[in-house]
């Protein structure tokens, strides 16, 4: 990348009519409105209300965070596909504002589903304070979301890459009397807490590996095979995880993301581990995506 221009930002000051004509100029280069607003939004400042209000009342004037030969470098580097959100470092998630990094997954959209899906689940337990574990943390955005909707619980959550270690471990400062991070394979690094979690939560990687390439190459090029290829058939991962479940406590929870047409074979594999209640949960397009299973009472 070179020098980085994004040393020493200041604040400018911008007019409608300004912004108007650098927005023009920026789509005409490429790009969608969607991702601009974005960069303005969290790169810049200016909330997308904000910016409706401004080009409304065009005598008045914004204050951007950035200036725009900053914003047009990213937009630059947006274009030549580098995530914008590996670029700010930052991901706005569900109300939350996760700090990202290559080498970490960026947290999607859908996955803020599988936070309201467990947390339902979590606080129609009866037994608490309970302990939940989230296996493949990545950024934390999981864990962190879990521990401030679960405020009377206490986690764990692990992951392999020491990249995603660091990152979650910022991540979860807010909550780190309540979480704890762990380096490692699935369910090893819980093993002394067997039979004890009331609730795992995991979004693993889900991807049949030679549908990699098919993969948007801002995707593809830039986030990590470790977070992304699940296998020959996308179900290797939930193998592991499925060959660990006597880790939960009775009447524990399994609740897992999986990719679109996955849930005819998970929910198999979920039976022939020995869950039970299984039940499918949508995204907000009415795809199955979310699956989770109950441990008997008491194992068999
Ligand atoms: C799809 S990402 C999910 C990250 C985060 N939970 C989220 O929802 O954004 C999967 C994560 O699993 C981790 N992972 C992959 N294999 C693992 C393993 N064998 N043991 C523990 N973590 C693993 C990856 O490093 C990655 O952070």
């Amino acid at each position: 990348m070179g020098e980085d221009p994004l040393k020493g930002s200041t604040t400018t000051t911008i007019s409608p009519a300004a912004l108007l004509t650098w927005r023009r100029e920026r789509l005409a280069e490429g790009g969608t409105g969607a991702s601009l607003a974005w960069l303005l939004d969290v790169g810049g400042g200016l909330s997308k209300s904000a910016h409706h209000g401004l080009m409304l009342q065009t005598h008045t004037t914004a204050q951007l965070s950035r200036g725009l030969d900053e914003l047009t470098y990213l937009w630059h580097l947006h274009l030549d596909q580098h995530p914008l959100q590996y670029l700010l470092g930052l991901c706005p998630w569900r109300d939350l504002m996760i700090h990202v990094a290559p080498g970490v997954l960026i947290p999607r959209p859908e996955t803020e589903l599988l936070v309201d899906v467990a947390s339902q689940l979590v606080n129609s337990t009866p037994a608490h304070p309970i302990l939940w574990a989230d296996l493949g943390t990545g950024s934390g955005c999981l864990a962190l979301a879990l521990a401030l909707a679960c405020p009377s619980s206490h986690g764990l959550a692990v992951d392999k890459d020491s990249r995603a270690l660091a990152v979650a471990r910022q991540n979860l400062k807010p909550v780190a009397g309540r979480v704890g991070l762990l380096a490692g394979n699935w369910w090893q690094p819980l093993q002394p807490w067997q039979g004890q979690l009331t609730m795992v939560v995991s979004n693993p990687p889900y991807i049949p590996t030679a549908a990699l390439d098919q993969l948007d190459p801002v995707v593809r090029c830039h986030e990590p095979q470790l977070a992304l290829d699940g296998g020959a058939d996308g179900l290797q991962c939930f193998r592991h995880l499925l060959a660990g479940v006597s880790a939960l406590a009775p009447g524990g929870w399994l609740v897992v993301e999986h990719g679109q047409g996955q849930a005819p074979a998970l929910e198999q594999l979920f039976a022939i581990a020995g869950l039970t209640t299984i039940t499918r949960h949508q995204d907000l397009e009415g795809n199955d995506r979310f699956l989770a299973g109950c441990a008997p009472h008491p194992w068999p």
